[in-house]
């Protein structure tokens, strides 16, 4: 609300009328990124695996994170994770300091290597996504009639509904991926972080997958990074990207990034002729790290 002239105030005082000038209204606080890097650096020990990476993920955002490989994409989301603690710099995680942040399961997590389900790994599917929901519970309260609900929907939303009582081991990649998302919805993540989700399923599972994302980014405003090679399906799919290589070269607007010489030097020769089919030559591969 502007206050203006006269406008009733807190006791049904009136602004004095001759001095006051219009008191804008206080703007509420720009909404806290779920995930903040300032000057993020983190090295396994001898070679600096990440450097100087500041990145925001705002609420709502479905972001692809690309660079070739080794250029510590994975390492960037232990980090998100708390998996792996950075040796420089700052992570928040909606808006706290992330020591301090507890609420992991507002976190959901795909990770790059999931098929290592033996087919008689004693869980189904439905016990799987269990998890996520009962995790948020915490240990003392046992699952009622609204968190089974809960597991059912997010089945359903990911189209396994059909899968429910099937082993987790007795999927296919794909559908595991799927099993995982739901595991994530049901314990209500708002940020979902996926690596690489599609490195193992066909050409058409793939375009399902990605649907599939935009639906619950869309509809429910879930946020999403996800790690990905393949570029035309970022750019077809995700509204902004972020790049890495050891630094975060780019972040904007897929089109932009394939528009500008970003991809010169950081990915093969074969990489740039997909992303430029345009392009009349063919840039020569360099070496990595070769990029500003
Ligand atoms: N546990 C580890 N111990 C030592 N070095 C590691 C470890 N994990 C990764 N690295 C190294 O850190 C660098 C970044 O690895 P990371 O897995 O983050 O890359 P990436 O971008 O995810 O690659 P890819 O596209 O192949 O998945 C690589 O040089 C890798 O060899
Ligand atoms: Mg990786």
């Amino acid at each position: 609300m502007v206050m203006t002239e006269g406008t009733p105030r807190r006791g049904g005082e009136r602004a004095p009328a001759a001095t006051a000038a219009p008191i804008p209204a206080p703007l509420a606080p720009p909404p806290a990124p779920l995930v903040e890097l300032r000057g993020v650096g983190f090295g396994y020990g001898g070679e600096p695996v990440l450097e100087g990476i500041d990145l925001t993920v705002a609420r709502g955002e479905f972001v692809g994170l690309l660079g070739p490989n080794g250029s510590g994409k994975s390492t960037l989301l232990k980090i998100v994770l708390g998996l792996a603690r950075p040796t420089a710099g700052r992570v928040a995680l909606f808006g706290r300091e992330a020591a301090r942040f507890k609420e992991r399961w507002r976190i959901g997590y795909v990770p790059q290597r999931l098929a290592t389900f033996d087919a008689q790994f004693p869980a189904t599917v439905a016990e799987v996504v269990g998890m996520g929901r009962y995790a948020r519970l915490g240990p003392f309260r046992r699952p009622g009639a609204a968190d089974r609900a809960a597991v059912e929907r997010a089945l359903a939303a990911v189209e396994m509904a059909p899968f429910r009582d099937r082993r987790i081991g007795q999927l296919s990649v794909g559908q595991q991926q799927r099993a995982f998302i739901a595991r994530a919805l049901a314990s209500e993540a708002e940020l979902l972080i996926l690596d690489e989700p599609t490195a193992a399923v066909d050409a058409a599972t793939q375009e399902a997958f990605y649907h599939l994302l935009e639906g619950l980014n869309r509809d429910r405003g879930l946020t999403i990074v996800l790690v990905e090679h393949d570029l035309a399906m970022v750019a077809a799919h995700v509204a902004s990207v972020a790049v890495l290589n050891r630094r975060l070269i780019f972040r904007g607007d897929p089109a932009e990034f394939s528009r500008r010489d970003f991809l010169h030097g950081i990915y093969d020769e074969r990489t740039t002729c997909e992303v430029h089919p345009e392009v009349p030559h063919v840039h020569p591969p360099h070496a990595p790290g070769a990029a500003k």
